[in-house]
């Protein structure tokens, strides 16, 4: 296990978001917050001047992550394995309930919640300007919040589940993306690490799960153009694709799920915190290493082998 503190760097941060127009007061105020906050240390060695605008400095000294779905299953399993490793955090999802359970549950202070659905543009891009704020910069973006749709021939599909699905799974993991990658682009030290959550569905699909299926092999799509452009910012991208492990999601997998044959058969689960701890594995290795693609499944799901 390593230790949490060594997660902590010093670094300069310039906030890209901020439209500072009040002189340094103001910018020396933000900062105190930002580093009270983020037991960040304030240089009051450098003086700042009312004309730096959007360049105001703080040495900051925790690595920050934003975690999509963070109220439940994989996305609660990512934020308590960063937690542990020493991240600050920003939890997103709809509900803010289960968002304040999980920062109750990684016990720290430099956790904010924000309540938004993924695929609200403005809510998305107003959530990142207020981590460039709070924060002052994003190390790791995991684009975990998802949805299934009702198991049905695609005949059957409506169109509202479609959108719902893309929307989520699909536009919601570009909206976060995007904001992130601008966020990391403008940092100082500049860079990141994008991780998006795929599925075994971004592979092969299971029976009826159209709009599913698709938008995960999407995010495939995703993972490759952001692991690409990103080259000459620093920024590394890289997708988990899981399956079954134990969440809401996968609730009566035990119990029997349709299999390509039409049988029902029961298929195992495995821990969901094994999820967590890849992510913060893949979160916590320098930019110049990447894992484009880490497969977690459990052992004896019919995946391997056509079943
Ligand atoms: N479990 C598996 O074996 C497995 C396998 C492959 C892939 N995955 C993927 O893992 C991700 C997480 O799934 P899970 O298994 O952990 O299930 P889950 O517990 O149902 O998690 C989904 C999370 O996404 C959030 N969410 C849903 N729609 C949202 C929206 N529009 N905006 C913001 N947040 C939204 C939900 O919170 P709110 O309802 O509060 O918004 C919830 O916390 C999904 O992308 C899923 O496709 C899971």
């Amino acid at each position: 296990m390593e230790d949490p503190e060594s997660r902590f760097s010093v670094c300069l941060v310039r906030c890209p978001f901020a439209t500072i127009s009040k002189g340094e007061r103001c910018l020396e105020a933000l900062a105190g917050k930002h580093a009270m906050r983020s037991r960040c240390r304030l240089d009051r060695s450098r003086k700042l001047k009312p004309d730096e605008g959007l360049d105001w400095r703080v040495f900051v000294t925790a690595r920050i992550a934003a975690v999509t779905g963070a109220g439940s299953g994989i996305g609660r399993a990512a934020a308590l394995a960063l937690s542990g490793a020493g991240y600050s955090l920003a939890l997103m999802g709809r509900r803010a309930k289960p968002l304040s359970e999980t920062a109750a549950l990684a016990d720290r202070k430099d956790i904010l919640t924000i309540p938004l659905d993924v695929a609200d543009s403005a809510a998305v891009a107003s959530a990142f300007r207020r981590i460039s704020l709070e924060f002052g910069r994003l190390d790791v973006l995991f684009n975990n919040a998802g949805i299934g749709t009702p198991p049905v021939t695609i005949d059957m599909l409506s169109v509202d589940d479609w959108n719902r699905c893309v929307a989520t799974n699909l536009t919601g993991s570009f909206l976060c993306a995007r904001q992130a990658f601008r966020l990391m682009k403008c940092q100082d030290p500049q860079g990141g690490r994008i991780i998006n959550n795929g599925s075994i569905s971004a592979h092969v699909p299971r029976p009826f799960t159209v709009p599913y299926s698709t938008t995960k092999h999407a995010i495939t799509g995703l993972t490759r153009s952001l692991g690409l452009d990103g080259r000459p910012y620093d920024i590394a991208c890289s997708q988990i694709d899981i399956g079954n492990a134990g969440t809401q999601l996968t609730a009566g997998f035990q119990e029997g799920v349709v299999q390509p044959s039409g049988n029902v058969m029961a298929e195992p689960v495995f821990d969901v915190e094994r999820c967590g701890d890849a992510i913060a594995y893949i979160a916590n290795l320098p930019l110049d290493t990447n894992i484009p693609f880490l497969t977690i499944m459990a052992s004896q799901m019919p995946y391997l082998g056509r079943g």
